[in-house]
């Protein structure tokens, strides 16, 4: 991506689950020959919360980045803000495109329309109702915010009526992140990854990182006792986000002989284990999204999903602690079956090409 002509369209991304979301648009918008550039927040920075992801899909490096790091809600988010606006008010693009509901994806959606730079939003309209989580506060702050709002499920729809924005705004797209599942399809081999991890023939996988799940140490404690009980049925593996890497530790998880906790995995390599998995338990929006379209069977320990379809039209079952090893137990006495299941509409591999569209044209390169 050259940076010495005007661009039309920014894309900004700075947290793990927004790279597989953006790697399609781009890509699409590149086959548009649409004058792009990518900017990183620096939010996630380990290699394996970010690099990773830049190599396996195939995104370009960032044009630039922000290196904002850690910090609270406030500092994190005021810190990109200041720093994206610097470079914003240098080269104005046509159009602004975020990923979504991070902090990164808010702070550029305010930046943005105070720069009068208009806003398109991946992933709008989902709702947990939910207003202690983080997320839920980024996503109707910037659906409110945005220009083009592409949408992932008919839920969404509903919602961004629901709360009047104009429908000529409003873009049924399908999913991008499962277009990015479907491209790498392929490379998903659980042959390999069992024997790399030296796994048995059935396991679990687990994956957490809500504050509500692993912020409080009482929680964590919680958290922990539930997947021993689930471990005393089945082997788990747990690839652990950093967030709640030392209140579960400190809460006694590794203990367990029968849980294995590894590093945050590569997108390859983590898609690899879930498809082979019996069961996942997670607390993530993403993995919600890919069990579903794997046809594994996912226990999301939360008390609501801004994902419904993925209960609705997937494999994913809402479970609280004490009621999780009793979930899995159920689980592993049904056969699953190999293929066949329904999908969530739209979800077909081609959002980001419906996107690019909308967007090449909006931008007058269509
Ligand atoms: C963020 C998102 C969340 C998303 C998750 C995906 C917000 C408010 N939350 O949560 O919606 O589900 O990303 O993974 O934007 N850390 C590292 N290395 C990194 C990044 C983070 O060690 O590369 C640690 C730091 O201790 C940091 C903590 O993780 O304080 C939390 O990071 P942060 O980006 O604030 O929130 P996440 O919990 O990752
Ligand atoms: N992921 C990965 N390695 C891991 C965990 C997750 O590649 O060890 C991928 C996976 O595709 C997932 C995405 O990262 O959907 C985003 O995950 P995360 O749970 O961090 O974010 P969320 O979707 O909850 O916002």
């Amino acid at each position: 991506m050259s940076t010495n002509i005007p661009f039309q369209v920014v894309h900004v991304t700075g947290a793990r689950p927004n790279f597989p979301k953006a790697a399609p648009v781009v890509r699409a918008l590149d086959d548009r020959s649409v004058r792009q550039r990518l900017i990183h927040t620096g939010q996630h920075y380990d290699e394996r919360m970010s690099n990773v992801f830049f190599r396996q899909l195939g995104l370009p490096e960032p044009d630039e980045n922000l290196a904002v790091g850690s910090g609270s809600h406030a500092s994190q988010t005021g810190e990109i803000m200041v720093r994206l606006e610097r470079l914003l008010m240098v080269s104005r693009p046509s159009l602004i495109v975020v990923y979504g509901d991070v902090n990164s994806t808010l702070a550029a959606t305010l930046v943005a329309t105070k720069l009068d730079i208009p806003v398109a939003h991946v992933e709008a309209g989902l709702r947990s109702f939910n207003r202690s989580m983080p997320e839920e506060i980024n996503r109707l702050v910037t659906d409110r915010l945005s220009q083009l709002l592409f949408a992932t499920s008919p839920d969404a729809l509903v919602h961004l009526g629901n709360e009047g924005l104009d429908p000529s705004k409003v873009h049924f797209v399908g999913n991008p992140m499962i277009d990015t599942l479907l491209a790498n399809l392929h490379l998903f081999d659980v042959p390999l990854i069992r024997r790399q991890l030296a796994l048995p023939q059935r396991y679990g996988v687990a994956t957490l990182h809500r504050p509500a799940n692993v912020d409080d140490p009482g929680d964590a404690a919680e958290l922990s006792k539930a997947l021993h009980t689930v471990a005393d049925q089945l082997p788990i593996v747990l690839p652990l986000h950093p967030r709640g890497r030392e209140r579960l530790a400190t809460a006694g998880l590794f203990r367990h002989p029968q849980i294995r906790v590894i590093e945050p995995q590569g997108y390859v390599e983590f898609l690899s284990l879930v498809r082979g998995a019996q069961v996942v338990i997670t607390d993530s929006g993403g993995v919600q999204e890919e069990t579903t379209v794997l046809g594994v069977p996912c226990l999301t320990l939360r008390a609501e999903t801004e994902r419904p379809v993925t209960i609705t039209h997937g494999t994913n079952r809402l479970v609280n602690r004490e009621d999780l090893a009793e979930a899995v137990k159920a689980l592993l006495e049904v056969q699953r079956p190999a293929a066949g299941w329904p999908t969530p509409p739209l979800w077909d591999g081609r959002a980001g090409i419906r996107i690019a569209d909308v967007i090449a044209q909006f931008v007058g390169a269509g």
